[in-house]
């Protein structure tokens, strides 16, 4: 692919002026960021879903700080061009205004983010107000919110009856008064991601919310088949990366066995005649 300008919230914007879908996928290390850039991939989230897909854990709120913004500098060392979304995590913006400033303020300084990700409803709106105010783009993440599992019980879509859908669309409006960005809805029916596009002027990513929102994105590992177990409904596999691996790995040990790794072509060769001088140790 021919080198492409750096892609900023303009060209978002643009994006959805013109009609044109915007292209999300998670990463979390540099070649998966690579692959990404080059592939054309417009914006790279770095989700707290490493805590699961990477580290195997099971939910995100293991994600820490320090961990975040070592992969996400990663990525973005693998992904120059592309728009870096930082996923803020569990707890790092909760407790007040100030520690979620300097939290944000890492991941742009620290790991070259374009914005940070931070989930939540209307209770996190003088968050969003805080971080607007102190330069720091941010991405409101509506609808199932994995942080908040546990008051869920469960990660179930969100705003499925006409009051909880209202409800979204309403915390929509609040959180593009208060400043945000931009707004990605995970698992949310298609009617309300509709309204919620259609009546904001901000970038709308759905994550399983359906076909008319300005982008999508999805987990990196879910559709390449990396991950095991059951996906979400809304994932579409595109590859079948696990069994290939497996297949290589399998490949690797047997040769290795049977005696064919390494063969003459991967060992080094000595010097002519040097061989001939060696003894064993006396
Ligand atoms: O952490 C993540 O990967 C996410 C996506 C599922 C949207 O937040």
């Amino acid at each position: 692919m021919a080198q492409r300008d750096k892609l900023t919230l303009a060209t978002l914007r643009n994006r959805k002026k013109n009609k044109t879908p915007i292209t999300m996928l998670t990463a979390y290390d540099y070649p998966t960021a690579q692959i990404e850039e080059e592939a054309g991939i417009d914006c790279i989230l770095v989700g707290d879903s490493a805590a699961q897909v990477v580290l195997g854990h099971g939910s995100t709120l293991q994600a820490t700080m320090d961990f975040m913004i070592a992969i996400t500098a990663a990525v973005r060392r693998g992904a120059p061009t592309a728009f870096l979304v930082g996923d803020m995590p569990y707890l790092s913006f909760h407790v007040n205004t100030e520690e979620a400033i300097r939290n944000a303020g890492r991941f742009m300084a620290e790991a070259g983010c374009d914005c940070v990700k931070i989930e939540g409803d209307r209770r996190i709106v003088d968050t969003v107000r805080a971080l607007a105010s102190a330069t720091i783009p941010v991405m409101v993440h509506m609808g199932l919110r994995p942080q908040a599992v546990h008051q869920f019980g469960g990660y179930r879509a969100q705003g499925r009856d006409a009051g909880s859908a209202q409800r979204l669309i309403d915390d929509a409006k609040v959180m593009e008064d208060a400043g945000a960005c931009a707004l990605l809805l995970e698992a949310v029916p298609p009617e309300p991601a509709r309204i919620i596009t259609e009546s904001t002027g901000l970038p709308v990513i759905g994550c399983g919310a359906g076909p008319h929102v300005d982008g999508h994105v999805v987990v990196v590992h879910d559709m390449l088949g990396l991950t095991s177990g059951p996906l979400p409904k809304f994932v579409k596999r595109y590859g079948d990366i696990r069994s290939q691996v497996a297949s290589a790995v399998q490949s690797y040990a047997q040769e290795i066995l049977e005696r064919r790794y390494p063969a003459a072509e991967h060992c080094y060769q000595m010097e002519p005649g040097e061989a001939a001088k060696l003894h064993p140790a006396s």
